[in-house]
């Protein structure tokens, strides 16, 4: 007998928890399919985000912080720390406990809003009486609306898959029990700048292989160089335009043959390599062509502006989709997805989709890059601010960068901002709201700022986009 649901959501990461729960607050009947396992083998609901992505790398990242702040920085305030060390298996202890927490937060979420959940693999077998059955192990469900949320897996190197003890995806970059003397990456995007913090801090050797000939190639060129000054500065070496050859692994660690941008052969030994060199959308198991759901040749599910795919009441979200793969567009998406299925008009802005790397300085941006705008031959007005000049940066003891303010040349309204320095991913929501409202330039000039503030630096980027900062 097959249980009925007028929505089911197949995935329990963010994109599809959000989604369920959005779905039930409308008052559906909605079942969520989710197969990752905890330790013990239980449910772990929160997908990617939760397990093995933002949530347990910013916990290591506030861990390997609060060591480069008592081994570097106490000293600047009168704090003398001796005997300093890192229990390195108390950190990523403390790091699984925030997940659980997470993952039991989840839970309890879903029984408040009555969404039924089954731990186990969702597939499709046949579209039925005006739905969709599927299977979750011996359980047959039939939905009206499938909401597939499936998410995404790190992508291997061609021949060098990852072995999680000396070649590491970020699963395996996330449980790493002692710190490597001698750390490799390869990627210099968002985990590999995220992860070699986090261990750089902590002491490792942390050399990145990157195959681009530019740092951060789809962040604002000014922002980028300021964002590299610092990590050279902290002993981040980052190789850029290198073409990574052989890999071997053996009992002395990973050695990485590589061709690097004078086209000169080279060769890294490292004790540990982490592979972030992006992800792969997710449909293992889904049973796609059992219903004949259309994949496009990156292996995403195809899908128009509404998230609908090429099936009737079938719908994707997240990072099994086209844009960017980041936990809070794949929350929009679950939002608006569950309120189309109600009739109702949700949406999503892809311009204002921020996006943050909580590296030390942060770096967070929303809109177009300077570069964007040469390039698409908009006419636009540009105004910094460097946190050197900000009060509570200074007090803070952390001045390193800059708020940065792109405006239309003729509107004002306001097109990028970007910003690398503390806080930024605090800092940049108010710039996400400025752009959702169409704010000006001028707009935010004339908001009252508390004082002393980070976000000062805002008003004054605001402010020197019409040339007249008041504190620089
Ligand atoms: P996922 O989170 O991948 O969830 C998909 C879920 O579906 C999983 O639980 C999976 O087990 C389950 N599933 C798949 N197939 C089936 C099936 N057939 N049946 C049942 N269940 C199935 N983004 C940010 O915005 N901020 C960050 O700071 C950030 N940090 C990150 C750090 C790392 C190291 C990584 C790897 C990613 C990070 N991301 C971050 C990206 C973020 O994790 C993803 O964008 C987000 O998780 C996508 O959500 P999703 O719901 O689409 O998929
Ligand atoms: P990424 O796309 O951010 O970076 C991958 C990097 O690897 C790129 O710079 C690329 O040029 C390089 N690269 C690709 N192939 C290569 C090769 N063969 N040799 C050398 N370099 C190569 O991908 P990453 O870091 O794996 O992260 C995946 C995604 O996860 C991110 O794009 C982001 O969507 C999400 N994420 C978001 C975070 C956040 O929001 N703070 C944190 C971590 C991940």
């Amino acid at each position: 007998m097959s249980k009925n649901f007028d929505v089911i959501v197949i995935g329990g990461g963010p994109g599809g928890y959000i989604a369920a729960i959005r779905a039930a607050q409308l008052g559906f009947n909605v079942a969520c399919i989710d197969e990752w396992k905890n330790a013990k083998g239980g449910p772990a609901l929160g997908g990617t985000c939760t397990n093995v992505g933002c949530i347990p790398s910013k916990a290591l990242l506030q861990s390997s912080e609060h060591f480069d702040q008592a081994s570097h920085h106490f000293a600047d305030h009168g704090i003398s720390v001796s005997g300093l060390e890192m229990d390195v298996a108390k950190m990523i202890a403390r790091k699984d406990i925030v997940v659980k927490q997470n993952n039991d937060g989840i839970q309890y979420l879903f029984k408040k809003n009555k969404v039924t959940f089954f731990h186990g693999r969702g597939t499709f077998v046949a579209a039925k009486d005006g739905g969709y059955e599927l299977t979750v192990g011996e359980e047959s469900l039939v939905g009206k609306h499938v909401i597939v949320a499936t998410g995404s897996n790190a992508r291997a190197l061609p021949g060098t898959p990852f072995d999680e003890e000396l070649v590491l995806s970020n699963d395996g970059a996330l449980r790493v029990g002692a710190v490597p003397k001698k750390l490799g990456l390869i990627g210099s995007g968002v985990i590999g700048l995220e992860m070699g913090s986090v261990w750089r801090r902590l002491g490792s050797e942390v050399t990145i292989l990157e195959g681009l000939p530019t740092f951060l190639g789809a962040v604002d060129e000014q922002i980028a160089k300021e964002a590299k000054k610092a990590f050279d500065k902290q002993g981040l070496k980052i190789n850029l335009g290198v073409k990574v050859g052989e890999i071997k692994t053996g009992k002395k660690g990973v050695n990485i043959a590589y061709t690097d941008a004078k086209g000169e052969a080279q060769s890294l030994d490292v004790d540990k390599l982490i592979v972030s060199i992006g992800r792969v959308p997710n449909t293992i198991g889904l049973g796609a062509d059992a219903v004949g759901l259309a994949l496009d040749e990156r292996g995403a599910i195809v899908v128009d502006g509404d998230c609908k795919t090429n099936l009737p009441n079938v719908w994707a979200i997240g990072d099994v989709v086209r844009g960017p793969m980041l936990a809070h567009k794949a929350e929009e998406e679950g939002v608006a997805v569950a309120e189309r299925i109600a009739g109702q008009h949700g949406h999503v802005n892809f311009n204002t989709v921020p996006w943050v790397i909580y590296t030390n300085p942060e770096i967070a941006w929303v809109g177009q890059t300077e570069q964007q705008l040469k390039g698409a031959g908009r006419a636009y007005k540009a105004g910094t601010f460097p946190f050197l000049a900000n009060g509570r940066a200074r007090a803070l003891g952390d001045t390193t960068g800059m708020v940065k303010m792109l405006a239309d040349a003729t509107t004002d309204e306001i097109l990028g901002v970007h910003i690398v320095g503390p806080q930024a991913s605090e800092l940049i929501a108010e710039c996400v709201m400025a752009m959702e409202f169409r704010a000006s330039a001028e707009d935010i000039a004339r908001i009252c700022h508390a004082h002393p503030s980070l976000s000062e630096s805002t008003k004054e980027a605001a402010l020197a986009v019409d040339k007249r900062t008041l504190n620089f």
